[in-house]
């Protein structure tokens, strides 16, 4: 396809949502995901309905292998549902191919996972200004050093990611997250490789970027004291909603 269609599909998906969904950044319907195992066909969710609205912040909780990171991936374009539809930010994802997604998601999300995933050959600051970079923006390299400042990190710009603890390397993955200023943040369990007192300082500088960026947060977490410190919670189970907040 070319760039024109392209443009002109996106149109139209911005004139979709604008009927459809007014004043949400997020909103998923009748979402399921199916998978082929060896074992037959499994459920993984099963008709998830989901709205987000810009600036919410949001909680998912629920057991292990109940959903959540499934959930995250499609909402946040990462994957495509076996059916449904998800729009996020001005674009139905579910009309999209894997350009299309990786576009929308440039422009409008940031990832913070519970393993890091910074990349390995990458300095801190490298690794925090990535999104930048992929984007072509000019001052990358001082809007980094800003940023790693902002989380406390200005005296490990050059290390590594092995040269770094694991609350550093979740500093730096702050910062890649929000450098762009994403309109909305997906949270996977951020402090679950970390101990106690650190994953502490990790959610309060995440919660404090949120509210400077004015930042949509989606935080995936099995700690109740997390959730409760969002606006709202939904809860999982079998990968249906069983509670939708
Ligand atoms: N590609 C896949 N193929 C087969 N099974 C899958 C696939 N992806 C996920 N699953 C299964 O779907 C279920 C939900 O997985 P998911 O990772 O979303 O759970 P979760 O709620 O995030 O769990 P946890 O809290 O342990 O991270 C699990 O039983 C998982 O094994
Ligand atoms: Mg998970």
């Amino acid at each position: 396809m070319n760039d024109t269609s392209n443009l002109a599909m996106e149109d139209r998906q911005v004139e979709n949502l604008w009927e459809e969904a007014p004043n949400l950044i997020v909103r998923a319907e009748g979402l399921g995901k199916h998978v082929t195992t060896s074992d037959g066909r499994l459920d993984i969710l099963t008709a998830v309905d989901l709205s987000i609205k810009p600036g919410e912040t949001l909680a998912i909780v629920g057991a292990s292998g109940s959903g959540k990171s499934t959930l995250l991936g499609l909402l946040a374009g990462l994957d495509l549902p076996s059916e449904g539809r998800i729009w996020l930010a001005d674009a139905c994802l579910t009309d999209l191919d894997e350009d299309g997604r990786a576009r929308v998601r440039g422009r409008n999300v940031g990832f913070v996972f519970q393993s890091f995933q910074l990349l390995p050959n990458l300095t801190a600051l490298e690794n925090a200004i990535l999104p930048l970079e992929l984007a072509g923006a000019d001052n990358a390299r001082a809007q980094g050093l800003a940023m790693l400042t902002r989380v406390g990190l200005e005296h490990r710009i050059k290390h590594y990611p092995r040269q770094l603890s694991g609350g550093e390397q979740q500093r730096v993955a702050l910062a890649r997250a929000f450098i762009g200023e994403p309109r909305i943040l997906f949270a996977d369990e951020p402090t679950g490789n970390l101990d106690q007192r650190t994953g502490q300082t990790i959610i309060e500088l995440l919660f404090e970027l949120n509210q400077e960026k004015d930042t949509t947060l989606v935080l995936v977490t099995h700690d109740p004291a997390l959730a409760s410190r969002c606006e709202r919670t939904i809860r999982l189970e079998g990968g249906r909603i069983v509670d939708p907040g």
